[in-house]
Parts: structure tokens; sequence; C-alpha cells
């Protein structure tokens, strides 16, 4: 593939609808993928209590349903994906889901607590954009939770995926990778990236979480030992300035 293919591929709202890709098998709550993320996200779900919750880019829901029994007051999803949103409406039928891009969803200013994308932002083309009508979303104080893929990790040879990736600059690039899943394109993009488009947004940094291959990740999935102690995805969290 090009690297306008890529770019293309990967900005494609509808990319998770392709006929080439089984995403159900990575979605669930009861996938290796999934638990991973869990194993790093459990501790923050805790503290949501009473809080207004906004995925964008919600897949099959999980994240939102675990918001909600955390005591959370009220659960949306965006999500794009006509596939996902029947998955999500299917397996957990309370969460609200609107089906479609984050760009082209119609905002409400001060509607949400907490604002998460989990490895959806690989797939927006105009960061700044969305961040900024993230921060009209968010209350004062209101947070944002991002899991982007680890810049170096992200285009390593790894597991018999076939990866195709083309630089964008020096701190972006498209790939391509084709799991026994199916194929997904991402732009791939260092935090510092994320961080300054923030920044400019009136989101600030509050931490940064490489996340290492966990041992039940490793335990699940043998050939991740040659990466322990080397982050596969970034956790990033920014607070709406007063
Ligand atoms: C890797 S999946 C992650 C799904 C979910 N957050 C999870 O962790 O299970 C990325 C999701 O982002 C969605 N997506 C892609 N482009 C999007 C956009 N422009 N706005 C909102 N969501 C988008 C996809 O349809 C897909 O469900």
């Amino acid at each position: 593939m090009s690297q306008s293919e890529i770019l293309k591929r990967a900005t494609n709202p509808k990319q998770y609808d392709s006929q080439d890709l089984e995403w159900s098998l990575e979605a669930s709550m009861e996938s290796p993928r999934t638990q991973f993320l869990w194993e790093y996200l459990r501790g923050y779900v805790t503290e949501w209590k009473g809080k207004r919750v906004l995925d964008i880019g919600s897949g099959d829901g999980w994240l939102l349903a675990q918001a909600l029994m955390a005591g959370a007051s009220c659960a949306i999803g965006v999500e794009p994906s006509t596939h996902n949103v029947a998955l999500s409406k299917k397996l957990n039928p309370d969460i609200e889901v609107f089906e479609t891009s984050f760009e082209e969803y119609q905002i409400i200013k001060n509607s949400a607590d907490i604002a998460l994308g989990i490895l959806s932002f690989s797939h927006i083309k105009n960061l700044q954009e969305v961040l900024v009508k993230i921060e009209d979303i968010l209350s004062v104080n209101g947070e944002l939770f991002l899991i982007v893929p680890d810049f170096i990790h992200f285009k390593k040879p790894r597991r018999k995926y076939k990866i195709e990736f083309e630089d964008l600059s020096a701190e972006e690039y498209v790939v391509s990778i084709t799991r026994p899943s199916g194929t997904i394109a991402d732009i791939v993009r260092t935090n510092s990236i994320y961080v300054e488009a923030a920044k400019k947004a009136g989101l600030d940094l509050v931490e940064v979480i490489p996340m290492l291959p966990t041992e039940k990740f490793m335990t699940q999935y043998s050939d991740l030992r040659e990466f322990e102690g080397h982050p596969i995805m970034q956790l990033l969290r920014f607070r709406k300035s007063v």
C-alpha cells in the first residue's frame, strides 16, 4: 500500500466495517488485548462514580459498561462503525451510542467530566480540531484519557504480522498492520505531538504512563516476552485548565 492509501484507510471512519477485518475477536472484555488495557485503566475507572463519561471510538462499549458499573452517572459512546455499534447494542445495551465519527458529532458544551480516546486517536486526521472540541465538551477540571500506539514499538517487526509503514514527518508515520483478525491502518505519533496539541487546546498534561506488556499479557501471548520492559502503548492523561 502507498502512503496515501494507508493514510486514507487509517482515517476512514468506516475502516472497522471492512470485509477483511473481524474486529469482534479483539473487542470483547474477554480478549487479551482488552484485558491488557483494563489492567492499566481499572484504577482510574473506580474514581468515576457520579461522573459523565464520553468514549470517543467506543468500539463494543466495554469500557463504558465498566464506567457504569463503577457508578458513572452517564456513559455515552461515539462510534462510526456500523458493525461496532451493532456489537455495542448487543453486548452493552445500557450504553447510549451515537453512530458517527467524532468530527461529525454534535457536541454540547460542558456535558462530560471524563473523555476517553482508547486507541481511536490514531484514526483522527485533524488532531488539533478534535482536541479543541474535547476542551469544549469537558467541565472545568474534566479529564481526557488517551491510549495511543507507542511510536517505537508499532513499526517493529513482530509476531509474524505484515507491517507496512511510511513516515509523514520525523514525529508521525502511517502504518498498516495485518494481524490474524485482519488489517488495521493507524497514524502513529510521538507523545510530544499529542501533548503540544492538547496544550494549545487548553488541556494540560497530568501524567504519561508507558504501557509495558504485563505478566498476564505475556503469559497469554508468549511472543510478547521479547518486548518485556519496553512500552507497547502509551497512556496520556490531560486535565482541562481552569
Ligand atoms: C482500535 S478500535 C478501539 C475501540 C475501543 N476504544 C476499544 O479500546 O476497544 C478504534 C475505534 O475507533 C473508531 N473510530 C475510527 N475513526 C473514528 C473517528 N473519526 N471518530 C470516532 N471514532 C473513530 C473505530 O470505528 C474503532 O471502533
